[in-house]
């Protein structure tokens, strides 16, 4: 769907044009995997699917949502906070107008309509990207002057209180953030980062969809953010660190004993192990070196699935097969795992080929094909022209 068929359907709908149409992207994450909440480095990008908006002004006092992507609508009057209210999909934009109330704005009647693109459930951060899309345009028509990395800082804070889930800054930074051809390098600890140019020559970024749905995911993954804070609340007692990636290997060698718990440790020792890998992944990015990056990559799933286990069958059997395929040079899932999507590093001229095969081999063994597509590295949250 294209911006002018958007304006037709909201047009349609709510009898006048949109005043504003805004877009924001999703993302894959490179690399550094469940490290945000620990206080590690990512190592994002934004892509060209995402989620619009498409808004105006009412003079009803009414806030109403629809999407495009679910049937279910609502139409709420203006009150000064609002609740979460069951599981439905306008709970995000909801979370973010009422973290907008408490900035004092002078609030109005909004006509909404979104519509996504992104894959829903499969990692590619489609409720960062309604999120940061909200916010961004809650700023732009109320006048809030908010910048990117606030914007982010709301979308996380929407997620973690609003929505319930404990997530880091990624998802939500790499969207505000994004620039196009570039991959975002975020120290999570402090929000420093750098823009690195993607270069990957005859490679294309194909993003592989197992099709799986995150069904547990929200569960599961606050379950690991628990026992990373468990984990860390045993060490921080002999080691002067406020975060796991502030431990190095030599000092975690060292203390990991004090933890007497082998599943904490394994979570550790892949969050250490994951924040060194990033570092090495910048290195060779920045030197070119993508058979190295790839090597990186592999040995990323290797670690989510041995000792943060949080792959499953479907992102290790795409995973297996790219291993085998000549031309592909490094695949890891991407995001928070339980389904989802995994990436790959494919010869450009091989990815018709990589694509009909890996849909076979998929097939055989889980049941029902994966979706694969080449990624393109797109800019952060905007107002579309
Ligand atoms: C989800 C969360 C992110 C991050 C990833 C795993 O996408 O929203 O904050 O923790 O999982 O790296």
């Amino acid at each position: 769907m294209g911006k002018n068929e958007l304006i037709k359907v909201f047009t349609a709908r709510f009898g006048k044009e949109p005043q504003h149409i805004f877009f924001c992207p999703g993302r894959v994450n490179l690399i550094g995997e469940h490290i945000d909440y620990n206080g590690g480095n990512v190592m994002p990008c934004a892509i060209s699917m995402g989620t619009y908006l498409a808004v105006s002004k009412n003079t009803d006092k009414l806030l109403r949502f629809q999407c495009i992507n679910f049937p279910e609508t609502a139409e709420l009057h203006l009150q000064e906070s609002y609740t979460k209210t069951g599981k439905e999909w306008f709970n995000y934009p909801l979370g973010v107008i009422n973290e907008f109330l408490t900035k004092e704005i002078d609030l109005c009647g909004l006509d909404m309509l979104f519509y996504g693109n992104l894959p829903i459930g499969a990692g590619l951060s489609s409720s960062a990207s309604i999120e940061v899309l909200t916010a961004f345009a809650m700023s732009s028509l109320f006048g809030a002057e908010t910048t990117n990395k606030e914007l982010a800082l709301i979308g996380k804070k929407v997620e973690n209180e609003f929505i319930g889930v404990n997530c880091g800054i990624m998802d939500q930074f790499a969207v505000a953030m994004g620039k196009k051809d570039k991959a975002i390098l975020l120290n999570c600890d402090t929000l420093d980062y750098e823009y690195l140019p993607f270069e990957i020559g005859d490679y294309v970024l194909a993003i592989i969809n197992s099709n799986k749905q995150r069904k547990l995911a929200d569960s599961k993954y606050n379950e690991r953010f628990a026992e990373c804070r468990k984990a860390l609340s045993i060490l921080e007692k002999k080691l002067p660190v406020n975060h796991l990636c502030e431990i190095n290997f030599h000092s975690f060698e060292e203390h990991r004993h004090l933890i007497n718990d082998p599943v904490l440790e394994k979570r550790a020792l892949h969050v250490i192990s994951e924040n060194f890998r990033v570092g090495e992944a910048k290195d060779a990015l920045s030197a070119g070196e993508l058979v190295t990056f790839g090597k990186l990559m592999y040995a990323s799933h290797e670690s989510l699935k041995d000792w943060y286990e949080v792959s499953g069958k479907e992102l290790d059997t795409i995973v297996d097969f790219c291993k085998t395929y000549k031309d592909c040079i490094g695949a890891r899932m991407t995001g928070a795992g339980f389904g989802g999507c995994a990436i790959a590093l494919v010869k450009k001229n091989s990815f018709d080929d990589f694509e009909a095969q890996i849909k076979v081999y998929y097939k055989n063994i889980i049941g029902y094909e994966p979706g694969v597509f080449a990624s393109i590295i797109g800019d952060g949250v905007g107002e579309l022209s």
